[in-house]
């Protein structure tokens, strides 16, 4: 597979937009196929992920696991599905050897090293690249790893890991990390003995990686809680499966994020209240209301948002990656909000940008004091990472104007067409190919 829809030089060119009408249908997320995808190096056989998002970030997971091993296609979905269908098939001639460049350029390329150690007992791989929001250390991964019987050599650019079977083990973390937990649960799966993680990560695509292991055969329990036990088993007690990706919370917010602020009624299909809680109770006291079925999240924008002061936290808090659309909806709203950053101090680079829309921003350590302003305006911009690039679309259709944000790929990373679902809510929006 080759990343084909990102051109370094194409622009997303928004106006001001709104009401916007509609619906909207989400597709899976880029932070739960990713480790489904790393999954499925744990058995042999034939596994297919439906609902799987169409984004580079796919693209370059399937390069990588191409690489070591695996052959892998895609089927668009069928009628009444969003997405695509990812075919994979281990035929369990796998090379634990990961090519640097591709290892480079994306966090969840670090999710290989639990289920290849536990299975082959070697891995080689580059550190994990991603979006840069300043240190991302994974101390904690290789900590668990060597308390399973792990050996570790690391570079300034690579890791080298031995084992021979791994052991279960009692493993607490200081902080419950995402990346960490779902690299101990997949090695944890082929350990011998028993592993109780605990202050494990618990956010809804955790809870969909242990789901689709349980479904292979892994014995796990605690599943959505900050403890996980996991009984290693056989590798051939495994087998491969047919799963379905579970909707992405963060694109879900983001069409959220695009009704609040140029008004109007959409709904989200697919979006699921119960893995956005905290967010949507947020979303609530900034003056948005909604009416949740059973299937999506129909979402209403008031006259003009309030501010409200928000800390990001671990889940079941309010998540880091939905907080440039919270400030950029900041940036709008009536009054003075505070957001601050409890996970990536960095994770304010964004802030430049919407100063260039006129937004009222300062920071100060980590925190973000956001002026609302009554009307921002059209400017040209730069996505600096998945998320902020995001929030920088949804704030360019709010802005009179017209605003042109460069650096796309960054979008495509993790946005399943985010021009064309925008643009059939009405909003005016197009993608140019330079
Ligand atoms: C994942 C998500 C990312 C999201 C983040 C937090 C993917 C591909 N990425 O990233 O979109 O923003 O969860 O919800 O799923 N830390 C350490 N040592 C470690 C591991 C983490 O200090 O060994 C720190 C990190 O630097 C960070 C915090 O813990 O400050 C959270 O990181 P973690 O939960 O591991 O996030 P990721 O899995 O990298």
């Amino acid at each position: 597979m080759t990343v084909e829809s990102s051109h370094e030089t194409d622009v997303i060119v928004a106006a001001q937009s709104g009401p916007l009408s509609g619906e909207v249908v989400v597709p899976g997320a880029k932070n739960s196929v990713l480790k489904l995808m790393a999954a499925t190096l744990l058995a042999d056989g034939q596994y297919v992920l439906t609902n799987a998002p169409v984004i580079d970030d796919v693209v370059i997971m399937a390069d990588l696991l191409t690489a070591v091993g695996l052959s892998i296609h895609t089927e668009p979905a069928p009628a009444g599905e969003t997405g695509q269908h990812l075919i994979i098939r281990n035929s369990g001639n796998i090379t634990p050897v990961a090519p640097f460049e591709l290892a480079d350029r994306i966090r969840a390329s670090v999710n290989l090293v639990g289920p290849l150690l536990g299975r082959f007992g070697e891995i080689d791989i580059a550190l994990p690249g991603g979006d840069d929001f300043g240190g991302r250390p994974i101390d904690m991964h290789l900590r668990g790893l060597e308390a399973m019987g792990a050996v570790f050599d690391v570079t300034a650019d690579g890791i080298v890991g031995r084992c021979s079977q791994l052991q279960g083990a009692d493993i607490e973390f200081d902080f419950p990390s995402v990346g960490a937990t779902e690299n101990i649960v997949m090695a944890a799966v082929l350990a011998h003995g028993v592993t109780t993680l605990r202050n494990a990560a618990r956010e809804p695509e955790i809870v969909d990686l242990c789901s689709m292991l349980k479904k292979m055969g892994a014995r796990i329990e605690g599943i959505g809680s900050s403890t996980l036990v996991i009984t290693g088993v056989l590798p051939s007690s495994l087998q491969a499966v047919t799963h379905e990706v579970v909707t992405d919370r963060v694109q879900s917010a983001t069409y959220i994020a695009a009704v609040a602020m140029c008004g109007g009624t959409v709904r989200v299909a697919r979006a699921v209240s119960e893995h956005m809680g905290m967010m949507l109770s947020r979303f609530t006291d900034m003056g948005i209301s909604f009416h949740i079925d059973t299937d999506g999240i129909t979402a209403t924008a008031p006259e003009r948002l309030h501010s409200i002061d928000v800390a990001t936290l671990p889940y079941p808090g309010v998540a880091t990656d939905y907080k440039p659309l919270i400030v950029a909806m900041l940036s709008v709203a009536d009054g003075v909000g505070i957001v601050t950053e409890n996970l990536y101090p960095g994770r304010f680079r964004y802030v430049e940008e919407l100063r260039k829309l006129g937004a009222d921003i300062t920071i100060d350590g980590h925190h973000a004091v956001v002026r609302g302003v009554e009307h921002l305006h059209g400017a040209t911009v730069v996505a600096p990472d998945i998320r902020a690039g995001a929030a920088l679309v949804v704030a360019g259709l709010a802005a009179p104007g017209i605003t042109e944000i460069g650096d796309v790929f960054h979008i495509d990373r993790g946005y399943d067409d985010i021009v064309g679902r925008l643009a059939s809510l009405g909003a005016s929006i197009s993608r140019i190919r330079q």
